[in-house]
């Protein structure tokens, strides 16, 4: 494909990013790809190789040895490290835990973003993450960056995780959300901002189809 088409969609945690671009991605049939399960799976590598973090040396040379696939079923990002599919090991609370860390090591993210960037060469695809339309795919044809509520997004959040028998308060996800975004903004490596010809999708107060629609309005003049 010469002209393939690429969807950015950054923002926040917790803000519905890959529930939309799940959903674009059925509806156009484009390739998804969660930038964050990468980020995800070396995490998980680091942590069960006990990767010594202050050493760059080492992590140059893990990096080398982690080879990082995705295969799509349903429209569903499964990802494969070292062959092994690890895409629910990868959302439990070791990773979660150490994820922010890890993402904020420069030789990781070039790593990640070379990747991220041959995926997008020739195929018709949707990502999300933090850093897509600003570093990865600076002229994307169609930016996202979605924002909503905190109160909104903690709820959300809440509800998940409860409907998966966690038990763990409001509060303690509110503040744990906030942290997140503060990592995410502060960091010194590509931090989380929005592209200056990203568009703006607040999503407190619309449904999944809503933002759907939204969205493929916006991609739909690109698809010609
Ligand atoms: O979207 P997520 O919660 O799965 O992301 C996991 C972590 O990776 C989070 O700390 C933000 C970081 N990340 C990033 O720095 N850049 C991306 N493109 C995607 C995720």
């Amino acid at each position: 494909m010469v002209n393939n088409i690429v969807v950015a969609i950054d923002g926040y945690s917790s803000c519905g990013k890959s529930t939309l671009a799940k959903a674009l991605a059925k509806k156009l049939h484009f390739i998804y790809v969660d930038s964050g399960a990468m980020y995800r799976a070396v995490t998980l590598y680091f942590l069960r190789n006990q990767t010594d973090l202050s050493n760059h040396d080492l992590i140059i040379d893990a990096l080398e040895h982690i080879d990082l696939n995705f295969h799509s079923r349903d429209y569903q990002s499964h990802i494969l490290l070292n062959g092994e599919e690890v895409s629910d090991e990868i959302r439990q609370m070791p990773v979660s835990e150490s994820v922010s860390l890890i993402a904020s090591i420069k030789e990781v993210r070039k790593a990640m973003v070379r990747k991220q960037q041959k995926m997008g060469k020739s195929k018709n695809i949707v990502m999300d993450g933090r850093d897509i339309g600003t570093t990865v795919f600076p002229h994307a044809q169609v930016k996202f960056f979605m924002t909503a509520d905190p109160k909104i997004r903690a709820e959300r959040r809440y509800q998940e995780l409860l409907a998966k028998g966690e038990r763990i308060s409001l509060e303690e996800i509110f503040d744990n959300l906030a942290h997140r975004d503060f990592l995410d903004t502060t960091r010194e490596e590509s931090p989380l901002t929005r592209a200056a010809d990203a568009i703006i999708l607040d999503n407190t107060n619309l449904t999944e189809q809503e933002q759907l629609d939204f969205a493929i309005e916006k991609i739909r003049p690109f698809m010609v």
